[in-house]
């Protein structure tokens, strides 16, 4: 049988310091904590879909290094398939330098290094094994055009395609929206897309209103504490998804942990209501905020609530 959730996407090495507010530019302050976690939006949304039960497998490149090594060795740990994972000696293993505030925000520089090297040869090495998946994610910390070309060879073969436009770009190609059949972006993605500010859910409504018009299936605008916007072709009307209120320890790569969860419930339960599967997944990435890091704050199946599944 073939797997659940194909992620093609990022591997980052998250380099993490705690400090009590994020440092102004020439500015060095003392921090509390530091701690290095496995990242990147590709691999996080690959382990959250796993962590909850998907067969899962990620088509990515990490560098011939100690970083690259460990991180094959993390997918390992996570029950992800590491037959797709290439390692290259031409760059390092993408890095994030994160600095988490005491208010849970954060500021992210990413190198992508080896990311940038996943393109068209992997990804016909990995067309027979996409061909026989549910869904298909991509986000943008590898090249523009390789996810672009994931996204067309999963829908040439039947796989529902989940598109993550982060860290976004303002002039994304337009063939990424009528290649997704779900795109799902946060508040501040929205408007860099569309040039509209997103500080409302009725303002997240319009700027997924007009997504929705460049060809997406379906748009899912993420709103952090206020959980999230969905709509779809068949049913264009905005639908506001709430979330009950938790306190957050660090919010990096709660969307991650989201939109890992979502492709978890498309693949295992197809016939689900897609505002149903963003609540549920609403619920996961609660949990993730509560915990620090990102992978390492992610929930198992059997550490969430039976209802979820
Ligand atoms: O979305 C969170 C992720 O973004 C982090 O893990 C970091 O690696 C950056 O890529
Ligand atoms: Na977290």
């Amino acid at each position: 049988e073939g797997f659940d959730v194909v992620v093609v996407g990022s591997c980052m090495t998250d380099l993490v310091s705690q400090a009590p507010r994020l440092p102004k530019a020439g500015e060095t302050i003392h921090g509390h904590k530091f701690f290095i976690g496995f990242g990147g939006k590709g691999a996080n949304q690959c382990v959250q879909a796993a962590r909850l039960g998907a067969r899962t497998t990620m088509v990515c490149k990490v560098g011939k290094d100690f970083f690259g090594d460990n991180y094959i060795q993390n997918f390992k740990n996570n029950g992800v398939s590491t037959e797709f994972v290439g390692q290259t000696d031409k760059a390092a293993t993408g890095a994030a330098s994160i600095i988490v505030n005491d208010a849970g925000e954060n500021a992210i520089v990413i190198v992508a290094g080896a990311n940038m090297m996943l393109g068209d040869k992997e990804l016909q090495g990995a067309g027979p094994a996409m061909g026989g998946a549910k869904v298909l994610i991509c986000q943008l910390e590898i090249s523009p055009e390789t996810s672009l070309q994931a996204l067309r060879m999963a829908q040439e073969r039947q796989v529902k395609t989940i598109f993550n436009p982060a860290p976004a770009i303002a002039d994304l190609d337009p063939d990424f929206y009528s290649r997704s059949d779900v795109f799902c972006c946060n508040e501040s993605e929205a408007e860099l897309l569309t040039g509209v500010a997103v500080s409302s859910v009725e303002d997240a409504g319009r700027v997924g209103a007009e997504l929705l018009r460049r060809g997406c299936g379906s748009v899912i605008v993420t709103l952090g504490p206020q959980g999230c916007v969905v709509l779809s072709s068949q049913d264009p009307a905005p639908r506001h998804v709430a979330t009950a209120p938790v306190t957050a320890l660090d919010t990096t790569g709660a969307g991650d942990s989201f939109i890992g969860a979502l492709a978890f419930y498309m693949a295992r339960y197809p016939t689900m209501p897609l505002e149903e599967m963003a609540s549920r997944a609403n619920r996961v990435a609660a949990v993730s905020v509560q915990g620090v890091g990102t992978q390492t704050s992610y929930p198992y199946r059997k550490d969430l609530p039976q209802e979820l599944f």
